[in-house]
């Protein structure tokens, strides 16, 4: 079966078409543009701006995913199209603006080609993009940590989910973004921050990070919270002692205290509830120095790390078909709609 999926719940325009039977996905073409340019200009997304861009690039990038997926077909749409069984795009959570012009564009050509719509929820698709290249072993804990979503969620099977813990205010990448801010770095925040933390490290690699609090360690929750990170980020920076402290320290000890968080929730879930199999995923996975930290610290309390491919690790509609593929919950086109608040 292939599936043609489209995403757009954020600032990313991604289409992919994606090929596969059973727990086996290949990828045949992941075609993504970005509107990151005009978003560093402001320092963050404003939704309206992210849109119009989706809105100017959907067409091209759908048009050079359907050319590199089947380079040996003459390019014309209905050509193409006849290739396709199905057409799955993210239809929440997401900024409202920017999921309209994935699901118009799906609704579409589901309604000229006369093909079925699978519905996506964003959050769920980033687990599945680690099950591209890694047969899923269930149960397993998800810890989906992106710039709108930290969850920890626990799955029995395909479908069957349960959020055990996750933030209570910021998601963690949102945290990442706000920090570095603070400190004079780009948006986002996350790679502009490990580059930072990874030059500190290579020079100092013996220094204690602890000079920002670790919020809710110490509490009976499988919950975490970031605002307090931020706002004592702040803090550090404005103190006498802050003014000491190195762009790239700063960075670093950002980078850990949210490493640090987060592994601790998830390792105290694994041995709560026994289990072997963990996925890190969402944007804030593509971070190497938390890869392995979460290895090495899952590895000693007996579990294996999933995380994707690093181009699956931020929004792409690999992803999205990837979940299609394993979900294939056919609707048709008068049946689909956004929900920007779409839950679990
Ligand atoms: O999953 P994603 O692409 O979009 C959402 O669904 O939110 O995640 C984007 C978030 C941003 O907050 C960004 O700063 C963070 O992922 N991020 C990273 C890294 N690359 C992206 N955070 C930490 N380290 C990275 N290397
Ligand atoms: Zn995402």
């Amino acid at each position: 079966m292939k599936i043609l999926a489209i995403e757009s719940s954020c600032d990313e325009t991604s289409v992919s078409i994606v090929e596969g039977e059973g727990s086996n996905v290949s990828v045949l073409s992941c075609e993504t543009a970005t509107s990151l340019n005009l978003h560093k200009e402001t320092g963050g997304i404003i939704p309206e701006r992210a849109a119009r861009k989706q809105i100017e690039f959907m067409l091209p990038t759908l048009n050079e995913a359907l050319k590199k997926a089947f380079p040996s077909l003459s390019p014309n749409p209905e050509e193409y199209m006849q290739q396709i069984d199905a057409i799955a795009v993210t239809v929440g959570p997401g900024l409202i603006g920017s999921l309209l012009v994935g699901v118009e564009t799906a609704r579409t050509l589901a309604m000229t080609f006369d093909k079925p719509i699978i519905p996506v929820n964003h959050v769920k698709a980033h687990i599945y993009a680690s099950f591209i290249n890694h047969t899923p072993n269930f149960p397993l804990l998800a810890a989906v940590v992106s710039g709108g979503h930290t969850d920890f969620v626990l799955m029995s099977d395909h479908n069957k989910y349960e959020r055990v813990g996750g933030t209570r205010d910021d998601a963690a990448g949102e945290c990442f973004d706000k920090c570095a801010r603070i400190i004079g770095l780009q948006y986002p925040g996350g790679p502009s921050i490990a580059k930072e933390a990874d030059s500190f490290r290579e020079d100092n690699p013996d220094i204690k990070l602890n000079l920002l609090p670790r919020p809710l360690a110490n509490e009976n929750t499988f919950d975490v919270s970031f605002s307090g990170l931020k706002t004592a980020v702040l803090r550090l920076k404005e103190s006498d002692e802050g003014k000491k402290i190195s762009l790239q320290r700063f960075a670093a000890e950002i980078e850990e205290a949210i490493t640090d968080t987060l592994i601790n929730k998830v390792t105290k879930i694994v041995e709560s509830k026994d289990i072997k199999n963990v996925v890190f995923c969402g944007g804030v996975s593509a971070n190497k120095h938390m890869r392995e930290v979460f290895e090495g610290r899952l590895e000693a309390v007996d579990a294996t790390l999933i995380v994707p491919e690093l181009e699956f690790s931020t929004d792409n509609a690999a992803m999205i078909g990837s979940f299609a593929l394993f979900n294939k919950e056919f609707k048709d086109w008068e049946d689909v709609s956004p929900d920007p608040e779409l839950h679990f």
